[in-house]
């Protein structure tokens, strides 16, 4: 089962992507938290990389292309894979139908939740994500038992530097005229659905099992 999670930041592409991860059991790439990870690390990847993300602009397309060709020949995504944050670019959706063609691969459905873009702003600028184990959440929908820690490993929980409102913005903005496009690439070929990423997040999580069977 291969599977793309579209949507504006915040919509809920990663807290979903998460469940349904443990649910079939495949993995999530999330080029977001790749892209962090190599940052943290200092690498050559996460050097080119920062600037754009905490600015809320996207990365080189080659770079995020580079990362998932890279990352979808590994032998855990041979049952599949929930792709989350990639394609973000028309070219990069180009790109990955090349890859996908020449690996013999379909993507089974590509999945754009929906949001309203003002409360995307109230979303983001309240979620915490543990530093340990990913886990997210958030000051009103849901907050952890304990502030500051993961209700599921006991990790501290932090929050993002580009989650601040101004950053929020350029980055909706930047989905508007950059990834908005891509769900036109995708709305002809068929196997596009979108969920209302509005209900709260266990409808979200139902609607989404009913598309994906
Ligand atoms: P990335 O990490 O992909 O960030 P994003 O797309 O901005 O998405 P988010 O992670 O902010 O939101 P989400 O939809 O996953 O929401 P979440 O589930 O956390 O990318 C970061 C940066 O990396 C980009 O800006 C760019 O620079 C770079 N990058 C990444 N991929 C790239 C690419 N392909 N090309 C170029 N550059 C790239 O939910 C948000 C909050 O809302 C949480 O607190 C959650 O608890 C809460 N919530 C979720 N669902 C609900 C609900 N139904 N009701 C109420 N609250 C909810």
């Amino acid at each position: 089962m291969n599977l793309i999670f579209m949507g504006p930041p915040g919509a809920g592409k990663g807290t979903q992507a998460r469940k349904i991860a443990e649910k079939y059991a495949i993995p999530q790439l999330s080029t977001g938290d790749m892209l962090r990870a190599a940052v943290k690390a200092g690498t050559d990847v996460g050097k080119r990389a920062k600037a754009a993300m905490e600015s809320g602009g996207l990365v080189t397309d080659d770079i995020v292309v580079g990362i998932i060709a890279d990352r979808i020949a590994e032998g855990d995504c041979k049952k599949g894979f929930i792709l989350d944050g990639f394609p973000r670019t028309v070219a990069q959706a180009t790109a990955l139908d090349s890859m996908l063609k020449e690996r013999s691969l379909k993507i089974d459905h590509v999945i754009d939740i929906t949001c309203d873009h003002e409360a995307l702003v109230a979303r983001i600028t309240g979620r915490s994500t543990c530093a340990d184990c990913g886990e997210g959440y958030h000051n009103v929908h849901k907050k952890p038992a304990k502030a500051g820690v993961c209700d599921k490993c006991g990790g501290k929980l932090t929050t993002r530097a580009d989650d601040n409102e101004e950053t929020v913005r350029n980055r909706l903005s930047v989905y508007d005229q950059q990834t908005a496009p891509v769900i036109e690439h995708y709305r002809h070929k068929g196997a596009f659905k979108t969920v209302d990423g509005m209900e709260p997040m266990d409808t979200v999580l139902k609607n989404l099992c009913a598309i994906i069977g």
